[in-house]
């Protein structure tokens, strides 16, 4: 049983049931019938992990995990613990005003990138941040591979922020796991994205070796980006023109959302997001303009 994530779990609704492996969630309600229709898929579920467990010839079994009424938390991605609020009173607006020379460079390749994005999806705001998502989960990784390489290297510490780059990866892959429930991605979508993958993925690595400066500055602004991207999906939400349709699964248990939860919430659980990796790599950027490496400041770790 993992202790460690009890005691470190800043949500203090979970507790484990007395002499068994077992966690609980508390902030569940159901309504009867999707709480049956639930229980079916998870009994389904369950059995196929038992399944695989009981075949495991290494001994590697993970507890079981329920939430308070009994049903099977279904997701080994992500545990109870590591389900968080989304702390909606951060200031949409920030905005960085690009003043030295690498600053305009970050925010004019930003505005040029936008162009085709404007003119491939326009308002197709579903499949933009599907797409989207894809790069955004990118530099995160590339930040904290470099960092982990760079530490192991030089024997040095990261002070935190390997960890909170990789954070903030992960939280972007988890925006997309959820887009992905809304938008299925057709043939050419998926061509496109194996493309801008591999071209993206090692221009960045390069630029964050080069200038990690300038890296976290274009992600600071691709943030800003993506806040008005969501806002804008908002606003089609509530005029109708996209249908608020109920929150994916996946969504309701890693943001803590009601079981109720519409779209609307997911969007703006995840704008709020984008606005704490704004903030993030903006900072980021501001250490490295200091003259200093990042490990010389405090790392946001365990936000998400
Ligand atoms: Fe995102
Ligand atoms: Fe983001």
């Amino acid at each position: 049983m993992r202790l460690r994530g009890l005691v470190n779990c800043r949500n203090t609704c979970f507790r484990p049931a007395t002499g068994e492996n077992v966690f609980v969630m508390f902030y569940c309600s159901y309504n009867t019938e999707s709480s049956l229709r639930e229980r079916e898929k998870n009994k389904g579920r369950e059995e196929e992990d038992n399944k695989i467990q009981a075949s495991s010839y290494w001994g590697i079994s993970r507890p079981k995990i329920k939430r308070e009424d009994g049903t099977h938390w279904p997701w080994n991605s992500f545990m109870p613990w590591e389900a968080y609020r989304a702390d909606l009173s951060i200031d949409l607006s920030k905005h960085h005003k690009p003043t030295t020379y690498l600053d305009k460079v970050a925010y004019t390749t930003v505005k040029i990138l936008r162009i085709p994005t404007d003119l491939f999806f326009q308002r197709r705001y579903g499949c933009r941040a599907m797409m989207l998502e894809t790069v955004a989960a990118v530099p995160g990784m590339v930040g904290g591979m470099v960092l982990h390489l760079r530490s192991i290297r030089r024997f040095e510490h990261s002070g935190g922020w390997i960890r909170a780059l990789l954070e903030e990866a992960e939280n972007e892959r988890m925006h997309l796991m959820t887009m992905v429930e809304l938008v299925k991605p057709k043939w050419y979508e998926r061509l496109l994205v194996l493309i801008v993958q591999g071209v993206f993925f090692n221009a960045f690595f390069v630029l964050y070796v080069v200038s990690p400066k300038l890296a976290h500055r274009i992600v600071g602004y691709l943030e800003e980006e993506a806040i008005h991207s969501y806002t804008e999906y908002l606003k089609d939400i509530d005029s109708g023109t996209i249908e608020n349709v109920r929150a994916p699964a996946i969504a309701i248990d890693y943001w803590m959302l009601p079981k109720d939860a519409s779209l609307k919430d997911v969007i703006t659980v995840i704008r709020a997001d984008e606005a704490h990796h704004r903030d993030v790599n903006h900072f980021a950027s501001d250490i490295h303009y200091q003259g200093k490496e990042l490990r010389e400041a405090p790392a946001p770790l365990d936000y998400r």
